[in-house]
This record gives structure tokens, C-alpha cells and sequence, in this order.
């Protein structure tokens, strides 16, 4: 058993995992890691710099050098507020190419590991059971048809009054899926010993619920 307790959640894009991992870490009072967020970052520096997306070197460059603040429940990067900025469909699918690269995902990896912190830590992204934190107590694997994510997503960013076309969401999230599960470091695969859960047919409390039993069972003094 690891010493601290860690779960990990990953998943491909609209899976409900922020969600989850959100409401999850608020019931058990732990710390929160939204990796994508840092890969989200990245894609962001890169654009603001106007550096090409294909010039991995000054993209590495970038992630070491990355400026950023939590403050009040906002991002900044050089001191610029980037919350919304980095939500974007098209800043999810720029973090997608940057973090295709290995030497940015190895420049991220002490910043996240060091979010693993008492008195325990909820961890969301892709890779967070299988590269970051292989020790975790409990990982989980979530996910939901392609179909039913880009619908999820669809009616978020409409609730927002963000206009956006469903078909050419699917296509966005595909596309993006594809690049991350496909990559040559830490693709999107469930850890060998993670909870698999197709959340489909299922909704948000049905989830937790289920993410809250699995970590019980492993860390029972957690139970509230
Ligand atoms: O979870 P998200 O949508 O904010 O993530 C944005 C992108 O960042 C995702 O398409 C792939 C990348 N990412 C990653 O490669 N590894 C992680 N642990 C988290 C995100």
C-alpha cells in the first residue's frame, strides 16, 4: 500500500473525469491535480509566443520555463489570467500536440508529482496511474463512447453560451482521442490494475459513488 493515498483518474477527453476527480477530492478534503490544465499551459505559452507547433525544441523550452500562479482560483502565466483561455476546445487539442512530446511530458513530471501531498491526492489526466503515480492505491479508468462525450461536451459548452456544432465536435474529440492514445510515450491506456468504467449509460452520482467505494475499500481510515 502506498504511503501516501493517492487515486488516480484517467480518461479520454469528456469522459467526466474533472468532474469526478473535482467532486471526489472535495468529499475526501484532498488535494486536486488537473494535469491537462499544466499541458493546457504549455499549448498556451506556445501560442502566445508564436512558436510553431512543430518546432519541439522551442515548445521543450517553453514547458521548463513555464511562469505560472494559482491565486484565487485562477491560472495565471506571466502573470496574465488564463482561466478561460486554456478551456477552449482549440487549447485542449493544442495541449494534445504538446504533450505528445516526451521531454515536455518529463518536464511536468516532478511539478505533478509534487502535488502528491497529506492528506492525499486525487490525480486527472491520461497518464496519472500508469507514469506519474504507478504506486496509487486506486486508479481508475473512465470512460464513454465517443458518441456520448461529444454530447456531454456539446451541452457544457452550450450552458456556457458557447455556440458550437455537435458533428464537428465528434470530430474534434476523435481526433484528438487517436493523438492520445496513439503517442509513443504515456499513450491513454488503462494501468493494468486500474477500475475500468464506461460511464455511457451512467450518470455523474452513479460514478462516484463507485470511485468512492473503490477508495474505501482501499484507504478504509478515509472513510467519512
Ligand atoms: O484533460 P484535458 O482535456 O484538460 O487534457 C488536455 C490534453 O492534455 C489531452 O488531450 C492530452 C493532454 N494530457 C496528457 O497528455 N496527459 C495528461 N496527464 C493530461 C492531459
Amino acid at each position: 500500500m502506498a504511503e501516501m493515498p493517492i487515486l488516480t483518474i484517467d480518461g479520454p477527453s469528456g469522459s467526466g473525469k474533472g468532474t469526478v476527480a473535482a467532486r471526489v477530492a472535495g468529499v475526501l478534503g484532498w488535494h486536486l491535480l488537473d494535469s491537462g490544465a499544466l499541458y493546457r499551459l504549455v499549448g498556451h505559452a506556445v501560442r502566445k509566443a508564436e512558436a510553431d507547433f512543430a518546432d519541439s525544441a522551442a515548445i521543450v523550452d517553453l514547458a521548463r520555463n513555464l511562469s505560472v500562479d494559482f491565486v484565487d482560483g485562477k491560472v495565471l502565466l506571466d502573470g496574465e489570467d488564463v482561466s478561460l483561455a486554456i478551456r477552449t476546445e482549440a487549447a485542449g487539442n493544442n495541449a494534445s500536440k504538446v504533450a505528445a512530446i516526451p521531454q515536455v511530458r518529463s518536464a511536468l513530471l516532478d511539478w505533478q508529482r509534487d502535488y502528491a501531498r497529506s492528506p492525499g491526492l486525487v490525480a486527472d489526466g491520461r497518464d496519472m496511474g500508469t507514469v506519474v503515480f504507478p504506486e496509487a492505491g486506486v486508479k481508475i479508468f473512465l470512460d464513454a463512447s465517443a458518441e456520448e462525450r461529444a454530447r456531454r461536451r456539446y451541452k457544457q459548452l452550450k450552458d456556457k453560451g458557447i455556440d458550437v456544432n455537435l458533428i464537428g465536435l465528434i470530430a474534434e474529440i476523435e481526433e484528438r482521442d487517436h493523438r492520445d492514445r496513439n503517442r509513443s510515450v504515456a499513450p491513454l491506456v488503462p494501468a493494468d490494475d486500474a477500475l475500468v468504467i464506461d460511464s455511457t449509460e451512467m450518470d455523474v452520482d452513479a460514478v462516484i459513488e463507485r470511485v468512492l467505494r473503490a477508495v474505501y475499500e482501499a484507504y478504509p481510515e478515509t472513510r467519512v
